[in-house]
């Protein structure tokens, strides 16, 4: 017989009291979420609630803008990317982010990049 169980869904970020701020600024508020493995997720909600904040702080692209700043924890398969000793390299790795420029490693090109990334 036929192995009918659902297959168990693994997080792949479990986002914690996360918060944002540009300068003084509170742009998120204490956000929790799990974001799925292979599954497609929508960030969905009106103008100015946070959208975009909410993913430039998954691939820490405000980390290059003085004053913005996050709180709490964003675990990338249980490592926190907001730590401080947290590499870049399995955030730019994990994110897939599309720009025309190299910004998480401005000194490599962008054909480097997916050599300096292994499958996680
Ligand atoms: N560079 C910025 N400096 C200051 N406040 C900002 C900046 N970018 C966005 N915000 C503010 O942060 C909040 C969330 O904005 P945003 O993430 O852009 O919302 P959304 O993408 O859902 O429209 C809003 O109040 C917005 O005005
Ligand atoms: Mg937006």
């Amino acid at each position: 017989m036929p192995n009918t169980s659902p297959t168990p869904i693994k997080n792949a970020i479990e986002i914690r009291n996360l918060s944002f701020f540009y300068g003084t600024f509170k742009g998120l508020k204490d956000v929790n979420l799990n974001i799925a493995e292979n599954k497609v997720t929508a960030f969905i909600g009106p103008s100015g609630c946070g959208k975009s904040t909410l993913l430039r702080t998954l691939n820490r692209m405000y980390s290059l803008y003085p004053g913005q700043r996050a709180e709490g924890e964003i675990n990338l398969y249980g490592t926190n990317i907001l730590d401080k000793k947290t590499g870049l390299e399995p955030v730019a790795c994990a994110s897939g982010h599309g720009v025309p420029k190299a910004h998480t490693f401005p000194h490599v090109h962008l054909r480097q990049h997916r050599f300096r990334c292994s499958p996680l």
